[in-house]
């Protein structure tokens, strides 16, 4: 079965190998991974967030085991755009398979500098935009949580970085993710990643005190699903844009339940640290799953939900 995927975005198309992507943040910068898998086989990766200046992060503790998931306040702790695009990338297997910057700044003006510092990689072949990160006071999630201020972040990483598909990335933690997906879609958005971490929070009773330094941080895993898919179903039909479905997928057949509310591609992310060759496996399977659900293409499979309100 041929499981090739184009995301036709609105200035540029990103032709993926297979539809499996890894998450932000799960993977390293890909190479750590390599152990577990061969990483031409995915469709792609999506290295770990980058912004303009190194980042420490916040202070530890800064991630925990939770019921079916885990919360993590990493704050975006990275090394930077420069030592990114200097030392890592040249390393990883970009010829083979996409890979994909996951790209944060604290202002709309930071996004352009960094966007444009991103598009002249050659390796990269495509941006994600994060306006979802929970864990950081300054822009994070607040950009993706104002539909007028994540359209000026897209535009403006839209004109930085003409040479890119751009991908932005969606926070579930507001109202109407709709409203949010169709305002980076007619800001110029190639595609839409949805979901970010949702925002909560662990105490230790002993203590009396929150489980993480930062008090909250970001669930994910398998957890919250659900909201994922929802939030999936939502954007992709309110947009005509290509939906990347993330969070709580772990095997082929949660990638195709993803798929049939309205997704084109899907990432794998906490699932990366339940088991380091979870996303290589879920590539393998997909094709078995596909002949067990009687999925003939992912085409097909996309345009099929019957419910009530589709
Ligand atoms: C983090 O580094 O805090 C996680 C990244 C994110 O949730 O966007």
């Amino acid at each position: 079965m041929n499981l090739a995927v184009v995301l036709r975005g609105q200035t540029h198309d990103l032709a993926l190998k297979n539809p499996v992507l890894t998450a932000s943040g799960t993977f390293g910068y890909g190479l750590e991974y390599a152990p577990y898998g061969e990483l031409k086989s995915l469709g792609g990766f999506v290295v770990k967030g980058i912004s303009l200046t190194p980042r420490d992060g916040n202070p530890c503790p800064r991630v925990l085991e939770t019921a079916s998931g885990m919360l993590n306040s990493i704050g975006l702790q990275n090394d930077g755009a420069e030592d990114f695009c200097t030392r890592k990338l040249p390393l990883l297997p970009w010829r083979e398979t996409a890979v994909i910057a996951n790209m944060y700044a604290c202002s709309v003006e930071e996004f352009a500098r960094l966007a444009g510092r991103l598009d002249g990689e050659e390796g990269l072949a495509a941006l994600e935009v994060n306006v979802s990160c929970p864990n950081v006071e300054q822009g994070g999630a607040l950009f993706g949580q104002d539909a007028r201020l994540a359209a000026a972040v897209t535009s403006a990483v839209r004109k930085a970085a003409p040479s890119k598909h751009i991908m932005v990335k969606l926070s579930p933690n507001v109202a109407d993710i709709a409203l949010i997906a169709k305002s980076v879609e007619e800001a110029g958005a190639d595609s839409i990643s949805c979901i970010n971490t949702l925002l909560g929070m662990a105490l230790d009773l002993r203590a009396r005190r929150p489980a993480l330094a930062n008090v909250v941080g970001g669930l994910s895993g398998p957890a919250i699903k659900p909201v994922a898919l929802r939030c999936v179903w939502q954007v992709a039909r309110a947009v005509r844009i290509p939906v990347v479905g993330v969070g709580g997928i772990v095997t082929a057949v949660d990638a195709l339940e993803f798929i049939l509310a309205g997704a084109s591609a899907v990432q794998v992310g906490t699932g990366n640290f339940m088991r380091p060759d979870c996303a290589f496996r879920l590539v393998e399977r997909l094709p078995e799953a596909c002949a067990e659900y009687g999925v003939a293409s992912l085409d097909e499979l996309r345009a099929s939900l019957c419910c009530p309100t589709c």
